[in-house]
């Protein structure tokens, strides 16, 4: 969650530290901070609350340079958001950056404290530093000192520190928590994601749970957690033709909702061909185990659940295998029972969720017939744990609130559902109609994106709301679930989803005129039920806001607004009906006034538990 960036270079990394926490920002920005090593020996600390403007503002007043730095935007977990428990920590001449959680923090702060260490912040991270200095003065050698370290760290880390003892040299670590190591000429850096330092390189060795490494300017020493050398091959970063910039529009979010043709038509890239989808993209291994999948088990966390969720209708009904969609946090915690030939999929924009992926640990020792990941991030743990890998090609998605990345999602998730009833030589007509349904929709969601300026003046209605409820049935309830948690994610509206049928069970008691109802109606098999459940709204005073076929036939009447869809073909009728939605939650946002890239109390990617 937190951000953290690293460099040794000949020149000063001040802007090179700079740029990189802007890139790293959506994933934590409570505060930031940077520590800098320069030729003159001295170790320099600049802190500041909030964003990395207000870091940038306190170098204007403190310049620092140096030509050894480590910086780091936090997301806070142990200790308030305040300067005082912004990173770098320090500890005599050494300074520390920690991205993840020390799970033994309580106990390692008592035995230092009693060692004579004095603590200056309420976090988890100043326990690493004080540790630190305590075996270096014990040990006088940086890299054992750093080893005694980690060996004793419960949790999970990602770590840059530097010591003013030796200059020239940068060390870093993970266990839990991302970290990259970025190959340049004469300079070496490292980052907690690859986009914080595309400036610089598209260079990068991933590195592996429990490694450690050293970086000087000639190169690098990567060593496991049993101190056994290893060489990396150095990877170029997929991504890196893509722009990172926000161009002509206001916030991410919005580009990155009109970047979802151009992210359609580029995770079908190859997959399909005329009157079926080509599988050898999955690999040799997972091709031919497809036709002896029976069950399926999906787990992931927010938004890649609720496309999960939607999944489940696909596979089941299409590739006639049964499908269960679980959270992470949940699943990674209970016994789960797994029937024979069950495939394992986990769903993850990052493939950093720290949740996702200890529920794909925890799958690797169940038996399962195969695990697989979608994934849009190629170098992630995620892909590179799972024995199957099925990449989307969102690109970099930089708004917290995730958009493309779910339409993607779906896309491959209905690609896949289309190969599993290809193995099962399922009715040749559901295959051809999908293949025929994902060819066309870079096009359709187009065609769905121009219904902006309707969708921007019925915004204005949510401005004195502070509850919503979202209603869809079949496949289109998960949608309206991630309707919901888009509008209360960027515009801290409440928002809650039921499936239609469910409302007379409960929720009906509070629809009233100030409660707007949002329903999400297609023309499909369920369409008259929908609208029976829509009537029961309309009878209690409720605001109804109908995003509906252009064939549903609904009624217009006071208190009843209708955004119209053209018709589209059932599958990927959720990946359509998904875009007004998401244009909803960021006009209402606007409206609002809210942060829309960067909503309070959250972070783009959860690499905390
Ligand atoms: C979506 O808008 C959220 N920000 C969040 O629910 C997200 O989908 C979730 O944290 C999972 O992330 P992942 O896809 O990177 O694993």
């Amino acid at each position: 969650m937190c951000g953290i960036v690293g460099a040794v270079a000949l020149r000063n990394v001040t802007p090179i530290l700079l740029e990189g926490l802007h890139r790293l920002e959506y994933r934590g920005y409570d505060s930031a901070g940077l520590a800098l090593l320069n030729r003159q020996g001295g170790l320099q600390r600049v802190r500041a609350m909030g964003k990395v403007a207000e870091l940038e503002k306190a170098l204007a007043t403190s310049p620092a340079k140096g030509h050894l730095g480590i910086a780091h935007t936090r997301w806070a977990t142990h200790g308030k958001p305040a300067e005082h428990n912004a990173h770098p920590h320090l500890s005599e001449r050494l300074a520390v950056v920690h991205n993840g959680i020390i799970e033994n923090h309580a106990s390692l702060r008592r035995k230092l404290t009693e060692l004579g260490y004095s603590f200056n912040s309420d976090t988890d991270t100043e326990v690493i530093a004080h540790l630190l200095a305590h075996h270096y003065q014990h040990k006088q050698d940086l890299l054992s000192a750093f080893r005694a370290t980690l060996n004793e760290l419960h949790g999970a880390y990602a770590l840059g520190v530097i010591h003013q003892d030796e200059p020239d040299n940068l060390y870093c670590a993970r266990m839990g928590s991302p970290l990259v190591i970025g190959v340049g000429s004469e300079e070496q850096f490292i980052a907690s994601d690859p986009l914080a330092l595309l400036q610089v390189t598209d260079q990068f060795i991933y590195l592996e749970e429990g490694d450690h490494a050293r970086l000087t300017l000639a190169g690098h020493e990567v060593w496991s957690s049993n101190n056994q050398v290893l060489s990396y091959p150095v990877k170029r970063y997929e991504h890196a033709a893509h722009s990172l910039d926000k161009g002509e529009y206001r916030h991410f979010m919005l580009k990155e909702i009109f970047e979802q043709p151009k992210a359609i038509a580029d995770t079908l890239e190859g997959k399909l061909a005329d009157n079926q989808v080509l599988t050898a993209i999955l690999g040799p291994e997972a091709e031919n185990r497809l036709a002896d999948i029976q069950n399926i088990h999906i787990v992931a966390c927010g938004t890649s659940y609720h496309a999960g969720l939607v999944a489940r209708y696909w596979i089941e009904e299409q590739a006639g295998i049964a499908c269960q969609v679980e959270v992470a946090s949940e699943y990674r915690y209970r016994t789960v029972s797994v029937p024979a030939n069950t495939l394992l999929v986990t769903i993850s924009q990052s493939g950093e969720t720290a949740d996702t992926l200890a529920a794909l640990r925890y799958a690797k020792k169940q038996n399962y017939l195969g695990t697989l990941a979608i994934c849009n991030v190629a170098g992630s743990s995620l892909v590179r744990e799972a024995g199957w890998r099925l990449l989307t090609q969102a690109g970099p998605e930089i708004g917290v609130a995730s958009t493309k990345a779910f339409t993607t999602q779906l896309v491959a998730l209905l690609w896949l559902t289309t190969a599993l009833a290809q193995a099962k030589q399922r009715a040749p007509e559901i295959i051809n109609a999908n293949v025929r349904a994902l060819r066309n929709l870079p096009g359709l969601v187009e065609q769905v994106l121009q219904l902006e300026p309707g969708i921007e003046q019925l915004a204005q209605s949510f401005a004195g709301k502070h509850h919503a409820l979202f209603l869809g049935r079949g496949p289109h309830y998960p949608v309206a679930m991630e309707g919901a948690l888009k509008l209360k994610e960027i515009s801290y509206i409440h928002a809650e989803a039921y499936a239609a049928g469910e409302l007379k069970h409960g929720p009906l008691a509070l629809v009233d005129e100030d409660m707007p109802v949002v329903s999400v109606a297609p023309s499909d098999s369920l369409l008259e039920k929908l609208k029976s459940n829509l009537e029961e709204v309309r009878a209690r005073g409720g605001q109804l806001i109908n995003f509906a076929c252009e064939r549903a036939g609904l009624e217009t009447s006071e208190g009843v607004t209708h955004i119209e869809l053209p018709w589209v073909y059932d599958s990927v009728s959720p990946i359509v009906y998904t875009l007004p939605l998401q244009l909803l939650s960021y006009h209402v946002a606007l409206v609002k006034g809210t942060d829309v890239d960067k909503p309070r109390n959250l972070a783009k990617s959860v690499t905390v538990e």
